[in-house]
């Protein structure tokens, strides 16, 4: 720690510097001692290995393979997902999981394998244990995806926890993306990657690592196949990976290799196989369909920390009005607090909050409010006396509140790992309902206390009650947002029950999605920062999380016009669309950057409305399918080499692929595309891939190409659906699904199924029902045709 961060660290408890700025610090040191006392002292280790094999016993879906040291249980479950734990770890309890365990597939056989080994053969993977404990997984056609060598356990003499660690081999060939949200990907290179949520306290750029949002969840792309391998431990832990070489002409191959260290927790985990959507399609089923946001929460947000008033929330509003600019809501952030209390209000500064939530929505905006989980440690403030009668708040060893400093200075945590606690704390949601906000914002849920050494978290000895087993902040850190997440959804569940909640959450964990989105966090201002924001998105879609979106323009400083407006272009494209700063940055409203700006920024924000119903029906789709709405350009076809490596573009559902401008001064960029005819949609014109091209990306507009044959849904200029069809390649077809939604309910309308063909020298477009093909009931607009 150097004497910057003491400073901020002082300032942080807003002393200035002052003798009780350094009293602070001196109990922050005091603290971080006593946390380190707390544990138990890890002392002699032992280490330990399975040992040799010693039997098998065969159950459904699989069996339990038994070495000297350990024993080994494996499961393919009746939707191809392959479970295994050690040490008798079972599937359950889970906090990842979304209901209990699926049934085990019955048609799966425990057989012995070559060389003394067994196997578990099922359609889509066979699962192979060597005589030591090595365990490999194979496509049905034997090509071997992943290699984990015997693992090793280091218990801790007088008993504890136990550290282990995993080595694994992959393919030559193979890409590692996942891990959560991390600003260095989305491919992950060599290096160690941390698996603990962490505020990194400052804006943050590609080179930091870890973010608020990680997750033990990996999805390996090779020529053979795909996986996803997700270890089932929510304790700290380190992955660190290197990418395989192969070798050139006569040279060999050399395996990309994964190590995994966790400080604790059940050695187990999950394995799906086959293409990138049919291994999203398994983890969203074993983990939870994705939140559907309400159709509003699919347009543009424009954020503040610091409106300040209700004055000057009106005037932002009716600046979006005035120019024409289409806005969809406006989050408030802890400013709009009393003394920056979680659930009140500064009164002063908006008086009449239920008024302007009133008058905003009739112009069709919704207010979003900040929720961060510290509650002031002040005998007097409601939500801590209710908490402190519900027993809501994380506690020591010995019984005594845990106490941070968070905004509102002294503060005490809800432990979110209690089913009383999160119905304790989704009932504080009716206040908020009350003051007209239709949606929520949680942050600092890492939890992030601002501390002068250490860790800005809760101490590691902090006790939780992870579902009634009991257990410390090493095991319940990683989900603490996760579970702030399931108590808001439960609790806005019940509080409006006709409303599809909306909920995005800056910290969380494996099934997150469950529960609503993320956005990217403090991202720094500047060209790195804007190609980091694209990395988080379409990482965090390939584990699952498929709603996200960074803070337009970054988070502090003021970015230049150019890169203002890439980024707005960028954001356009994105399923959480918002522009946001902080409170010493400069402004981010649209006008603020020149009249140039200004309309090439309404042109995003008015093609983004007009993509609502494709935005709408993207959503429906990632819940159903778990497809997230933002993929990679690989999505469907990842045996290609220069796909797979491509980190610029990104493909937005199946018709379109974006190609944003994330670069200083450029005005025309390479794009990579895949197989087939792709549209330039400014433009109309034809591209030929799979191939390299390069396109124009003038300042008013980042290229955006069609899929030939490809069909979208859009709104048309009365605001009814109209489809837009893009002519397939001469002899081609081609066709696209829409869900028309315009709601916030629970109603599940149906995918419609719409084709596009040649007939002579026109093309169609005919729906596809259950009584055969019709034409479509809205209008039709062709596009492509010149070529
Ligand atoms: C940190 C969040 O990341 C940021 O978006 C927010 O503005 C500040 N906290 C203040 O609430």
């Amino acid at each position: 720690m150097d004497g910057r961060d003491l400073v901020r660290s002082v300032k942080a408890v807003g002393s200035g510097g002052t003798a009780q700025g350094w009293r602070t610090v001196r109990a922050a040191w005091r603290r971080r001692r006593a946390d380190a006392a707390a544990l138990p002292q890890r002392g002699a280790e032992r280490a330990r290995v399975p040992g040799p094999l010693q039997g098998v016993e065969p159950e459904p879906g699989g069996g339990v393979v038994r070495f000297t040291r350990s024993e080994l249980r494996i499961t393919v479950t009746a939707g191809g997902a392959v479970f295994w734990g050690w040490d008798g770890a079972g599937p359950e309890p889970s906090y990842a999981l979304a209901g209990s365990s699926p049934e085990p597939d019955p048609r799966a056989i425990l057989e012995p394998d070559k060389e003394g080994g067994w196997r578990v053969v099922s359609e889509r993977v066979t699962v192979a244990v060597s005589l030591h404990g090595a365990v490999e997984v194979r496509t049905p056609g034997g090509v071997v995806l992943r290699r984990d060598l015997p693992p090793r356990w280091w218990e801790p003499v007088g008993g504890g926890a136990a550290r282990w660690m995993q080595r694994s081999e992959v393919a030559a060939d193979a890409r590692f993306f996942g891990l959560g949200g991390r600003a260095t990907g989305p491919r992950l290179r060599d290096g160690t990657y941390r698996l603990w949520n962490t505020d990194p306290g400052r804006p943050f750029g590609p080179e930091d690592d870890p973010l608020y949002i990680t997750m033990p969840v990996q999805m390996v792309v090779a020529d053979a196949a795909t996986h996803l391998v997700f270890h089932d431990t929510t304790w700290d832990g380190t992955v660190t990976l290197r990418e395989g070489e192969e070798g050139a002409g006569s040279g060999h191959d050399r395996a990309g290799t994964c190590e995994l260290r966790m400080d604790g927790g059940p050695l187990r985990c999950w394995v799906m196989v086959g293409t990138p959507a049919r291994v999203l399609h398994a983890w969203a089923s074993l983990t939870g369909a994705p939140a559907l946001p309400p159709a509003w929460a699919l347009g543009h947000h424009h954020a503040r920390w610091g409106f300040g008033s209700e004055q000057e929330v009106r005037r932002i509003v009716a600046g979006y009005e005035e120019r024409g600019l289409p806005l969809d809501a406006v989050h408030l952030d802890i400013d709009h607090y009393d003394a920056h209390q979680v659930f009140t209000v500064d009164t002063q500064h908006f008086p009449k909050l239920p008024l302007l939530a009133e008058e905003l929505r009739r112009d069709g905006v919704h207010l979003v409010s900040i929720v961060d989980p510290a509650v002031k440690a002040e005998p007097g403030n409601a939500v801590y006396d209710s908490g402190l009668d519900a027993d809501a708040f994380v506690r020591d060893a010995s019984g005594q509140l845990v106490r941070g400093v968070v905004w509102p200075g002294e503060s005490v945590h809800p432990d979110f790992t209690h089913a009383r606690v999160r119905e304790w704390w989704g009932g504080l949601y009716e206040e908020r309902l009350a003051l007209g906000f239709a949606g929520f914002w949680h942050d600092m849920n890492e939890p992030t206390s601002f501390t002068a050494f250490g860790e800005s978290t809760l101490p590691r000895s902090a006790r939780h009650s992870l579902e009634g087993r009991g257990g410390d902040h090493r095991e319940a850190h990683n989900v603490y947002a996760l579970g702030m997440a399931r108590a808001a959804y439960e609790g806005l569940r019940e509080l409006v029950p006709q409303e599809r909640p909306f909920l995005f959450s800056r910290s969380g964990w494996a099934g997150m999605q469950r529960y609503g989105g993320t956005w990217s966090g403090d991202v720094a201002t500047g060209w790195p920062g804007l190609r980091a924001s694209l990395s988080l998105v379409l990482g965090l879609g390939l584990c699952g999380v498929p709603y996200s979106g960074p803070d337009v323009g970054g988070f502090d400083g003021s970015p230049s016009p150019e890169l203002y407006l890439r980024w707005f272009q960028l954001g356009a494209y994105l399923p959480l669309f918002r522009t946001h700063a902080s409170l010493r940055a400069g402004r981010r409203e649209p006008w603020e950057f020149g009249p140039e700006v200004l309309e090439h920024a309404r042109v995003a924000l008015v093609e983004r409305r007009r993509l609502a119903p494709y935005f709408m029906t993207l959503a429906h789709l990632a819940r159903r399918t778990g497809a997230p709405y933002v993929r990679p350009l690989w999505w469907g076809a990842p045996m290609d080499r220069a796909l797979r490596d491509c980190e610029d573009a990104f493909l937005l559902g199946d018709c379109l692929l974006v190609a944003p401008v994330l670069d200083h001064g450029a005005d025309r960029r390479a794009v990579q595309l895949p197989r087939g005819r792709w549209y330039d949609t400014a433009t109309e014109e034809a591209y030929e891939g799979p191939a390299q091209v390069l396109v124009d990306a003038p300042l008013s507009r980042v290229p955006v190409l069609a899929r030939a044959g490809s069909v979208i849904p859009v709104r048309g200029a009365d605001g009814g659906l109209e489809l837009e069809a893009w002519a397939p390649a001469r002899g081609r077809t081609g066709g696209g699904l829409v869900v028309a939604d315009a709601g916030d309910g629970w109603d599940e309308p149906e995918i419609e199924r719409y084709v596009t063909r040649w007939e002579g020298r026109r093309v169609v477009v005919l729906r596809d029902g259950e009584d055969g093909r019709t034409e479509p009931s809205c209008p039709v607009r062709m596009r492509g045709l010149g070529v």
